[in-house]
């Protein structure tokens, strides 16, 4: 900045010349309109209106004139900053709309596309099916036991009572795990943690387990070689064949909703006496169609076995069976499976086909 002076005339300061401001104004116009981007704006913006720009150098100058110039300089550059300052803010908000318009074309999506993503694994119907029976046995106070799947011979026939001689021992049953004197075998049905709850927890005892089970089933429509089963067994002072009835009408409503049709069959199990067979009304017909496919045109449809615990299975596993008595079941869950969807032919629980889960595997 020039010193302080008394008679000094503004052109004489070649900072405050009308020309040289003119020019300065003229620069920093022409910087601002060729700027292409924010960014050429911004450098502009310093270059022309930042405190090293002409006309902020002009400003100070104004300062050092005697006051009877300092009015017409002080308009002057106070002009040609207010054009510079609108028009660096009218090029601001077109670069500014520019940049909008071609983020939102860069950025576009198109939400018609195609998507490379997988389609997601479900849980299988079965397994959701399973926790949904846990869910009740577990709300009604019943403990949920296990047990092995390759099962002691001694556990899964003698300490139910089998005879040495039942045909359900025999080689077209059961898988015998070899070598043959083992004493093994895949677990023909649940029923062998019975005698396992039994011994470990003793009475009164309420449990439920639910597992796979195999038996030398060819596959086909209504046969697995392996298939679940939730096995139940309740044994206190006092439970009769009411307390059976209720247990089992509940899970089936449970299972199948209100409305749901069972009966209970006389039949024969080595583990009970007397023993059930529980139906529940076929799915297909409801008991009008004689050439029904879902239930043979019998109009029911077999579920699984009960009873009540016989004498002989409480005393094997050293309960008092003149005090105690007992309750047990043992239901097909792929059945239930069956029964709850309608799909008529097993094999389609378990060929792994992702689309079966996502229309099954969901609970409505
Ligand atoms: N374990 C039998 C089966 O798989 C079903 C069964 C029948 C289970 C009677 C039981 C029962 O607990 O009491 O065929």
């Amino acid at each position: 900045m020039s010193g302080p002076n008394t008679n000094y005339d503004p052109v004489e300061v070649a900072a405050l010349d009308p020309a040289a401001i003119e020019a300065a104004t003229t620069s920093a116009l022409s910087a601002i309109a060729a700027a292409a981007t924010l960014a050429e704006l911004k450098a502009a913006r310093v270059a022309h209106q930042g405190d090293r720009s002409p006309l902020a150098q002009a400003n100070r100058e104004i300062g050092a004139l005697p006051p009877s110039a300092k009015a017409a300089a002080g308009k002057l550059v106070g002009q040609a900053k207010g054009r510079v300052a609108a028009a660096l803010t009218e090029r601001q908000g077109q670069l500014e709309e520019e940049r909008d318009a071609r983020i939102l074309v860069e950025e576009a999506v198109d939400v018609t596309l195609p998507t490379g993503r997988r389609p997601l694994g479900r849980r299988h119907p079965l397994e959701l099916m399973s926790e949904r029976i846990a869910d009740l046995f577990v709300g009604m106070g019943w403990e949920i036991a296990e047990g092995p799947e390759v099962e002691a011979e001694w556990f899964n026939f003698d300490a139910l009572n089998f005879d040495a001689d039942h045909p359900a021992r025999q080689m077209q049953d059961t898988f015998y795990v070899d070598p043959p004197d083992s004493g093994l075998v895949l677990r023909t049905h649940t029923s062998p943690v019975q005698a396992r709850a039994l011994l470990e927890r003793g009475v009164p005892l309420a449990i439920a387990c639910i597992g796979r089970v195999f038996r030398t089933d060819e596959l086909d429509a209504t046969h697995m070689p392996a298939f679940h089963q939730v096995e139940g067994l309740c044994v206190d002072e006092g439970i009769t064949m009411a307390h059976l009835k209720g247990t089992l009408d509940t899970l089936a409503t449970h299972l199948f909703g209100d409305g749901i049709t069972t009966r209970l069959r006389p039949s024969y199990f080595p583990f009970t006496e007397p023993s059930a067979e529980m139906d529940l009304r076929c799915f297909a017909c409801r008991g009008s169609d004689p050439g029904c496919r879902a239930c043979k045109g019998t109009g029911w449809i077999e579920w699984g076995g009960c009873g009540m615990v016989n004498r002989n299975v409480l005393t094997a596993c050293g309960i008092d069976a003149d005090r105690y008595t007992g309750f047990a079941f043992g239901m097909g869950i792929d059945r239930a499976l069956q029964f709850r969807t309608g799909v008529s032919d097993m094999r389609d629980m378990i060929e792994g086909d992702v689309r079966f889960d996502a229309q099954f595997g969901m609970e409505i």
